[in-house]
């Protein structure tokens, strides 16, 4: 193992008291103990073996093993890791290899060209399934598609697209142009679609028409020409894949189906090397300030890094396994564990276009039924959802083919895992609780299967490779039993490898907290984590003002500046308070400016300014709840208490409020809110 516990380490070590952190440790204490070692048969067969922790002693060794063994190299690299010019790295550098080449044709090359891909299931109840040849097929005619759009290697794309095939297909022809793709969630709003198709300078967007959602399809069209209307943007082309069927809008001049560029396309595409730090992708996420960061990766070492965690993690067996990522592409995950891993692993998938429910509430387990899925890799929200709704909707399916349970983007209660364990893996199934971000590019801490005893609503160790540490505020290792902050301390594959036209807050948000390390700057991940009095590793949620809602990031900057940006708004603070269900729930707190306050009742505000954050950044970004209040509660020095209006976000007892500059402003607020029991809005 290659995370220094310090269980010996004199240093008393500095509380945290994350966001989710109070009430997680003492779920956690009820719990110690119990753990679940795997079977004899599952470690005889696994792929994982403990040994992997000892070969990589030496992480840059391991990597570069991992990485020959793992990627097929149009050149191949002498060069590991070029860490000089630290916090920006380069793996593999003098390598040059082709990501879709990687996922696709050699694949075929191998003989396994029959072998499915992707199953593709739509919300509606259509289906399609894709076999290694065919998917390489459609990849090298979509790159001639982009090249014909003038697409060349460096330059950006957005997809827009709901989860249908063609989005695989597109990232895998940007890639294998080695072009940039920058994937916005579909749920996004125009205006966050604009302010990251203009940070990226894209050139092209390919959207749909139409995806189906909730039984109904959802238009994405419109929402890409609102993007790009008003001021000239740096998008030429616009391509749109038919799929909602709805009536769309059209300008001849830029916009092209898809399906009739792909109709005359040609069919061979010989694939190039690209160098290895060629980027790969920007993808934007959420941080404390109102900005989104892109997110850059590269293609050599996020590849390795997620071919080999989705191999070793979901203990993957090619030739038999269906594996199923149930998260959209528009997120990292899907990214990393729909697009590359699996498919660089030549794994055979399924895809689903829509909601768990649609059209009825054992969608999912009929999908698990339907294809024998073994491998199954969802998060905890979903998992809560229906551990609510109760035991006999996955029970009335077959789920026996399930072998391997994951877990991923927010802690997993311990009730949640056992339930996940018992009720769906039907109490064999091992579960991998995986740890990692946008930033990592792949899992960095979970369990081995087969490996690893497993221990509900921990996610236990870094993988083979990875090293972490949990540090107190001043950079000292807290000891086993104790909280701190969770850092990687040494670089890795993965890695991103910076904020795309940020430089300088790439290394200040990342790297600047515990700068003067040793052995070179540590990654500061943002997250609570605790050690159990076993070394493993508990994580409690962020500590930044970050929050985690159904496992999607959401900045409380971004939400704040989109209250006041309305005209009834003249102050706002927002944060994220425990939510049974999604982890955390986004609640704000607004004062009216005093000219509204008279004119229009704190519901009907609430409810204007919960669709103003719909429509301005995205439904995800919506609040639960918003408290209209006469006041905020500040420090002298004018800073926002948010740990207070937590407190009563969650119906806690308000903290201490002795650093308020007035220290009646909790009491006002606590009474209002009690008198008026605050309005919720109704669920989304
Ligand atoms: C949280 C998603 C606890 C964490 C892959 C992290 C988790 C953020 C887990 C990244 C886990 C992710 N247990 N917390 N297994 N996985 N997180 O960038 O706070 O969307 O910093 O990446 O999700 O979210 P992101």
């Amino acid at each position: 193992m290659t995370m220094s516990t310090n269980a010996n380490n004199e240093a008393e070590a500095g509380h945290h008291t994350p966001n989710a952190g109070a009430a997680r440790s003492i779920d956690s204490l009820q719990h110690r103990g119990k753990s679940y070692p795997p079977s004899p048969e599952f470690t005889a067969a696994a792929v994982a073996s403990a040994d992997l922790y000892a070969e990589a002693s030496d992480p840059q060794a391991f990597w570069a093993a991992q990485s020959r063994e793992l990627l097929d190299w149009a050149t191949p690299f002498a060069s590991v890791l070029d860490w000089t010019n630290a916090p920006f790295a380069r793996w593999f550098a003098d390598g040059t290899l082709n990501v879709a080449y990687n996922c696709l044709d050699r694949h075929v090359l191998a003989g396994n060209g029959d072998r499915i891909a992707i199953h593709w299931e739509g919300e509606p109840g259509d289906s399609k399934s894709f076999t290694y040849a065919e998917l390489t097929a459609e990849v090298k005619k979509a790159a001639n598609v982009l090249a014909g759009l003038g697409i060349v290697a460096g330059d950006r794309v957005a997809i827009y697209l709901p989860m249908i095939p063609e989005a695989v297909i597109a990232m895998l022809a940007i890639a294998r142009l080695g072009a940039v793709h920058s994937v916005v969630f579909g749920g996004f709003s125009a205006e966050s679609l604009r302010t990251r198709i203009d940070d990226a300078g894209a050139k092209l967007v390919i959207t749909a028409d139409g995806g189906w959602r909730k039984g109904r399809v959802f238009p994405l069209k419109p929402t890409v020409d609102a993007a790009l209307a008003g001021d000239p943007s740096t998008v030429e082309n616009v391509l749109v894949v038919r799929r909602g069927e709805n009536e769309i809008d059209w300008w001849g001049e830029r916009d092209s189906w898809w399906h009739d560029l792909m109709g005359s396309a040609d069919a061979e595409h010989e694939a190039q090397g690209f160098e290895a730090e060629s980027p790969l992708f920007i993808l934007y996420t959420s941080g404390t300030t109102g900005k989104p960061k892109g997110i850059l990766h590269t293609s050599g070492g996020y590849l390795t890094q997620v071919a080999f965690t989705h191999r070793n993690v979901f203990d993957l067996k090619p030739e038999s396994d269906v594996y199923w990522c149930t998260a959209d592409v528009g997120w990292v995950t899907g990214h990393s564990y729909v697009v590359y891993g699996p498919l660089a692993n030549g794994a055979t998938q399924v895809m689903y276009e829509g909601t768990p429910d649609t059209p009825h509430a054992g969608r999912w387990w009929e999908i698990i039924q339907k294809y024998g899925v073994s491998i199954f890799y969802a998060a905890p929200t979903a998992i809560r959802t229906f551990m609510k709704l109760g035991r006999q909707i996955p029970d009335e399916f077959d789920l026996t083919s399930l072998r391997l349970l994951g877990s991923v983007g927010e802690p997993i209660n311990p009730e949640a895992w056992n339930w996940y364990r018992n009720v769906i893996g039907g109490g064999k199934t091992p579960i991998v609780d995986t740890w990692w971000q946008t930033e990592t590019g792949g899992i960095m801490i979970s369990p081995l299967p087969g490996v690893t005893a497993t221990k509900p609503g921990s996610a236990q160790v870094p993988l083979p490779g990875i090293a972490v540490d949990v540090l107190d505020d001043d950079g000292r290792a807290v000891p086993a039993g104790s909280g701190g902050l969770l850092v990687i301390t040494k670089p890795w594959p993965g890695m991103l490898r910076g904020i795309w036209n940020d430089p300088e807050r790439f290394v200040e948000t990342y790297w600047s907290k515990f700068a003067d390390a040793p052995d070179g700057p540590l990654y500061f991940a943002g997250d609570g984590a605790r050690l159990d009095e076993d070394g493993d590793i508990w994580l409690l949620g962020r500590v930044d003002d970050v929050m985690n809602v159904s496992g999607h990031r959401l900045s409380t900057a971004e939400i704040e500046s989109s209250l006041v940006s309305h005209p009834f708004v003249a102050e706002s603070a927002v944060v994220g308070a425990t939510d049974e269900t999604t982890g955390q729930a986004v609640v704000a707190f607004v004062i009216l400016r005093a000219d509204q306050a008279e004119a229009v009742s704190p519901e009907d505000a609430s409810e204007v300014l919960r669709h103003h954050v719909g429509s301005q950044i995205g439904a995800i970004a919506r609040p639960r709840t918003i408290y209209v209040v006469g006041e905020l509660p500040k420090t002298r020095s004018g800073k926002i208490m948010r740990r207070l209006l937590r407190d009563v976000a969650e119906g806690r007892e308000v903290g201490d409020t002795t650093t308020l500059a007035d220290t009646t402003v909790m009491q006002v607020i606590s009474e209002r809110l009690a008198s008026a029991a605050g309005k919720r809005g109704p669920e989304e």
